[in-house]
């Protein structure tokens, strides 16, 4: 399998060109697993769709499941978070073989197109939360609670980016959303990867929160993007850390 190149490296951030599935095994050990992976449903709607074209990996043939296990067991820290969006619970807890995984859901707020010929719009995504489950007197002293906020409901409501707000990426998350994740399970200065980065919304907003991270993503496209982001991103981080 060809090896992922360097396609941006700092002191805080690491991004592969090429195939998260050549990356394991070859990656540190991080602190929270955070990603958007292809939803093996050739995504393909409305306006977004025909101008974007099909994402790479989503015609089903990806394992996803077992590739995020095979990620978890070589390279996050024991006993530390999982994110991922649109499956099931039921669809990756085998897999992933932590102590437990439970749904969240991401409500956007506004309503997409979906499919015109049913009564009902989408507005929401899934998104499976696996974590260990602390001993009781882990718990009592504080143990697995990793949350630089306070304890939140299992809805997220962040607005989706309508139509016109959506130029980089057919499937990008809003940094917002990404950032309520990665400040809910890891702390300033810890590593969080994202193995199917697109343009880069996972990784920026780690940086944004003062966090390190790595990502990789297949589509070239998506790449050159991402490093636009992550690049201003930092920009934005040093401003932070200067003042
Ligand atoms: C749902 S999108 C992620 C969108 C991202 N959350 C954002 O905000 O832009 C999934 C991405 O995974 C990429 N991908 C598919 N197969 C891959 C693979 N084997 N390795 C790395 N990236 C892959 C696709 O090109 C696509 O950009």
């Amino acid at each position: 399998m060809e090896q992922p190149r360097i396609a941006y490296q700092s002191e805080r951030c690491t991004l592969y060109a090429g195939d998260c599935a050549s990356l394991i095994g070859q990656l540190p050990t991080v602190d929270l697993l955070c990603t958007d992976p292809p939803y093996g449903i050739r995504w393909n709607s409305g306006n977004n769709g025909g101008r974007f074209g099909p994402l790479l990996g989503d015609d089903g043939s990806l394992d996803v499941p077992g590739m995020l296990g095979a990620l978890v067991r070589s390279h996050l820290r024991p006993k530390r978070h999982v994110y991922v969006f649109g499956f099931q619970p039921s669809q990756l807890a085998e897999s992933l073989q932590l102590g437990g995984t439970s749904e969240l859901i991401w409500d956007k707020v506004n309503i997409g197109m979906g499919d015109l010929s049913k009564p009902w719009a989408p507005q929401h995504e899934p998104i499976t939360f696996g974590s260990h489950h602390p001993s009781k007197s882990s718990r009592a002293s504080g143990g697995g609670n990793l949350a630089a906020r306070l304890r939140a409901g299992t809805i997220i409501r962040v607005p989706r980016k309508n139509g016109t707000q959506v130029n980089r990426h057919p499937t990008e998350k809003p940094v917002r959303l990404m950032a309520e994740l990665i400040e809910s399970s890891s702390r300033r200065g810890e590593l969080i990867l994202d193995p199917f980065a697109g343009s880069g919304s996972t990784l920026v907003a780690a940086l944004l929160a003062g966090r390190h991270a790595i990502g990789c993503e297949l589509d070239e496209r998506y790449v050159e993007v991402a490093v636009q982001r992550i690049r201003e991103a930092e920009r934005i981080a040093d401003r932070i850390e200067a003042a």
